[in-house]
C-alpha cells in the first residue's frame, strides 16, 4: 500500500489531471503525441473501446489472482512499463526512478537504450525483473556490446524496436518547437537501424540461443511468422504508441491476427492505448500474455515520480480485480475471447478518452 498518495489519487483520471499540471508543455507534447495526424494513436483507443465484455456470473468468485508470470517470473500484473526513452525529461532520476517504483509494486521494467540514467545505474537503482531494449545505432560488435553488458546486469531478455526504419515527424513537438535534449543522441547512427533485415534476426539467435529475443514493433500476421520462423521467444504488437507509422491499425485489432499467425510457439505482448484495468483485461482475454504500458507510466511519473507510479499500479490492479470478478473468473486461464464481443465506441477515441469525466479533458 502507498499510503500518502492513496487519498490524493482515488481514480487513475486524477493521476492524468497531475501529470497534466506537472508537465511544462514540451515534455506534455513529447509525452503524449504521435506521428503526423496522430490516427494510429486514436486508433490504438478506438480498436480497444470497440471492445466490450460477456460477463458470466454465478461462478463464485471470492478469491480472485490478479498475478502473472513473466517469462517464467511470478509478477503482480500481466503488465509492464513499456520502453520510454528520454523519461529524465518527464520524472526527476529518469529510468531509476521508474525502476523503483515497478520493483517496490512488482511488475517488469523494460529500459530503452535512450533513456538516462543508463543501463547500468537503472540496474543498481533497483531489484526489477528487467528487460533491456535497443535501438540498433552501430554494427554488430556495437549490438554485442549491449548484450553483454545487459546479460551482466540482470537483464532477463533482449529486445529489438523495429518499427522506426525512418525516423517519424512528431507534430506536436514541432509545432510547439519542442526540441528534445538528448535529440542529437537519438539520431546518431540512425542509418544502422535503417538498414536493419532479418539478417541480424537471424544472427541474434544464432549467436544468442539462450538469451530470450523479443521483437517490438510487429504489426501484421506475416512478420509474426517471420519471427516464429526465427526462433524468436516473443512476438510484441506494437505500433509505438502511434509515434511512428501514421495511419496504421490499433494495436488490439491487429492482436488477433498474430496470436493466429504464431499458433502458441511463442509469446506475443502488446501495447498501445492500454490506459485502464478492463483494457488490460481485454489483451489476456484476447491471447496476449503481457501488457506494455507507454504513457500510463509517464503519467503517473509525472503525476508523482516512483511513489505516483506505484499508486497508478495499484489502482489498475483494482481495476483488473473488479473486472476478473464481473466477468466470473478467478483468474487469466479462465479467460477466453468468449468474454469479449465486437461494439461500438461510445464517445469519439481520443489520447485520453480512457480519462472521460470532468476535469479529465
Ligand atoms: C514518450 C515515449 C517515449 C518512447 N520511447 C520508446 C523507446 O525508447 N523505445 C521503444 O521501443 N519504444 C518507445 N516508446 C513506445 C512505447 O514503448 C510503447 O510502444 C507505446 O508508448 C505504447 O503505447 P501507449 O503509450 O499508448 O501505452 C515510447 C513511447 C513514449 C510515449
Amino acid at each position: 500500500m502507498n499510503a500518502p498518495l492513496q487519498e490524493e489519487f482515488l481514480t487513475l483520471q486524477e493521476i492524468y489531471q497531475a501529470a497534466r499540471r506537472n508537465l511544462p508543455p514540451g515534455p506534455w507534447s513529447y509525452l503524449i503525441g504521435g506521428a503526423e495526424t496522430e490516427t494510429t494513436v486514436l486508433r490504438n483507443r478506438r480498436a480497444l473501446d470497440e471492445i466490450s465484455f460477456r460477463p458470466r456470473v454465478l461462478r463464485d468468485v471470492s478469491k480472485i489472482d490478479s498475478s502473472a508470470t513473466f517469462l517464467g517470473q511470478p509478477v503482480r500484473l500481466p503488465v509492464m512499463l513499456a520502453p520510454i526513452g528520454g523519461l529524465e525529461s518527464i520524472v526527476e532520476g529518469g529510468a531509476a526512478t521508474a525502476a523503483r517504483g515497478a520493483a517496490q509494486f512488482g511488475v517488469p521494467q523494460m529500459l530503452s537504450s535512450v533513456c538516462q540514467p543508463g543501463l547500468e545505474a537503472t540496474a543498481a537503482a533497483a531489484k526489477t525483473v528487467r528487460v533491456f531494449q535497443l535501438y540498433v545505432r552501430g554494427d554488430d560488435a556495437w549490438v554485442d556490446d549491449f548484450v553483454q553488458r545487459a546479460r551482466d546486469h540482470g537483464f532477463c531478455a533482449f529486445c529489438l524496436t523495429v518499427d522506426v526504419a525512418a525516423y517519424s515527424r512528431r507534430e506536436r513537438d514541432l509545432l510547439g518547437r519542442f526540441v528534445k535534449p538528448w535529440r542529437a543522441r537519438a539520431i546518431e547512427g540512425a542509418a544502422f537501424q535503417a538498414g536493419l533485415s532479418w539478417h541480424q534476426v537471424k544472427r541474434f539467435k544464432d549467436k544468442y540461443p539462450d538469451l530470450p529475443l523479443i521483437i517490438k514493433g510487429i504489426a501484421t500476421a506475416e512478420d509474426a511468422e517471420l519471427c516464429v520462423q526465427h526462433g524468436v521467444e516473443v512476438v510484441y504488437v506494437s505500433n509505438h504508441g502511434g509515434r511512428q507509422l501514421d495511419h496504421g491499425l490499433g494495436s488490439a485489432a491487429v492482436l488477433p491476427e498474430v496470436l493466429q499467425a504464431v499458433k502458441g510457439k511463442a509469446e506475443v505482448w502488446v501495447d498501445g492505448g492500454f490506459m485502464r484495468g478492463t483494457d488490460v483485461v481485454k489483451a489476456i482475454a484476447l491471447g496476449a500474455k503481457t501488457v506494455g504500458l507507454g504513457r500510463l507510466t509517464g503519467l503517473a511519473l509525472a503525476a508523482g515520480g516512483a511513489p505516483g507510479l506505484v499508486r497508478a499500479l495499484e489502482l489498475l490492479e483494482e481495476e483488473v480485480r473488479i473486472c476478473l470478478g464481473l466477468l466470473g473468473v478467478t483468474s487469466y486461464a479462465e479467460l477466453t475471447p468468449r468474454h469479449l464481443a465486437a461494439a461500438q465506441a461510445v464517445r469519439q477515441p481520443d489520447t485520453f478518452s480512457a480519462f472521460p469525466l470532468p476535469g479529465g479533458e
